[in-house]
């Protein structure tokens, strides 16, 4: 267990607080979420978070991901503040964004190779909203058909009718979190724009009551709080909003979606990003993961630039082969050393995200000589 010493996590010590990289904060009442999903899931989902744990700490190079993240579109039909597609004209939007939606064969291609190598962990959804997609519940079942244990995903509600919640519900989804960064309604006009209030929160009481009704502990449901200076006085009544509803609470740390503007007021007042992370960066996404874009191109990482480090493209390689690469190798090595700096994009990321200056970059390179 991992407690905080933050004052305003001190009502808290009763429950089970999880992170494996301290930019998530899970909460839940009874057991924390990997001791429920291990009790549920059995020693295949063990190993897993096993070798997860190592991934993390550098220990353990696998030879495949852990965890794939495909994109199977780029559109959303929100527009919160807080990320890229809040701000359509921004010049990454151009840039980054194609109105494509990944293609089955594609897909499947993917999903194959990774029952091949015993992936374990999915994520169908990427910088979008994922129940645009219209049949994103066949993409899930048929990962939960090839081998996949872990299928988690985010979603902000607004779409999930009843007839979408049993599909999702048959699906094979393990993990489901509802963003929803506020706990009132004045609020939530303002941090999840376009959404409406009275629907999400009557979509995800209906999730969550059909999936108590379904004898099933699966999918497990968490609620998600993105910290950010306006919304940073409404945690504690978040908390107390759904800790006998969801299964868990996510608290996640706000970065910056890009690295062209100035996000430093949207930071909450503590970011671990302001204080902890100054002193190093390790990027452990690398060794974790690859993020799919609709494209098919390959990237080790969910920042919205990533193509900006593209790997290749699942059309025309393996997977496998550009893992072991020369190329992801040698950015891992970057990472595990913390020299985040040898990679132009990971600086501008890093420098970007912990709102460094010349001086903390200056100091953190002199501590790696
Ligand atoms: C990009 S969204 C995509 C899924 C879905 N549209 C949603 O909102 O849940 C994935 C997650 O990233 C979170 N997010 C958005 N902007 C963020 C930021 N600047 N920093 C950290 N998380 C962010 C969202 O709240 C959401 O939980
Ligand atoms: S709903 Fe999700 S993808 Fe859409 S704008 Fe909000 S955070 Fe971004
Ligand atoms: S750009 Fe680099 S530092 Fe940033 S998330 Fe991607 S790999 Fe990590």
């Amino acid at each position: 267990m991992f407690l905080f010493k933050d004052f305003r996590f001190i009502m808290l010590e009763e429950k089970a607080v999880y992170t494996t990289d301290n930019k998530v904060r899970m909460y839940s009442n009874e057991k924390d979420i990997e001791e429920q999903l291990s009790s549920i899931l059995g020693q295949k989902f063990v190993d897993y978070r096993k070798k997860w744990k190592a991934v993390n700490n550098f220990e353990l190079l696998t030879d495949f991901p852990l965890y794939l993240q495909v994109e199977l579109h780029q559109i959303c039909n929100l527009r919160c503040p807080s990320c890229t597609i809040g701000m359509p004209d921004s010049a990454a939007n151009a840039k980054y964004v194609t109105d494509a939606h990944i293609d089955w064969e594609l897909y499947k291609k993917i999903i194959l190779e990774g029952e091949k190598y015993g992936c374990p962990a999915l994520n169908p959804q990427g910088v979008n909203e994922p129940l645009l997609s219209p049949d994103l519940e066949d993409h899930i079942k048929f990962a939960s058909q090839h081998g996949f244990i872990d299928i988690m995903m985010n979603t902000n509600a607004t779409l999930l009718s009843e007839e979408r919640a049993k599909k999702l519900l048959d699906s094979g989804l393990t993990r489901i979190r509802f963003s929803l960064d506020s706990a009132t309604e004045d609020l939530y006009k303002k941090v999840r724009v376009g959404g409406n209030y009275d629907t999400v929160m009557k979509n995800i009481e209906r999730f969550i009551e059909m999936r108590n009704a379904s004898g099933s502990k699966l999918p497990v449901i968490g609620v998600n709080f993105v910290r950010m200076s306006v919304n940073e006085h409404e945690e504690e009544l978040f908390i107390k909003k759904w800790e006998n509803k969801a299964d868990f609470i996510a608290f996640q740390e706000f970065m910056p979606p890009e690295t062209e503007f100035d996000y430093s007021s949207m930071y909450p007042s503590d970011s671990v990003y302001h204080t902890d992370m100054r002193e190093g960066f390790n990027c452990q996404q690398p060794w974790q993961r690859f993020f799919i874009h609709n494209t098919g191109e390959v990237c080790p990482c969910c920042a919205w630039f990533s193509s900006e480090l593209s790997m290749g493209n699942v059309a025309n390689q393996s997977l496998h082969d550009i893992w072991n690469s020369e190329k992801m190798n040698s950015l891992r090595s970057i990472h595990k050393e913390g020299k985040f700096w040898e990679n132009e994009w990971c600086k501008k990321c890093v420098v970007s995200t912990c709102n460094m200056n010349d001086d903390h970059l200056i100091k953190i390179q002199n501590s790696k000589k």
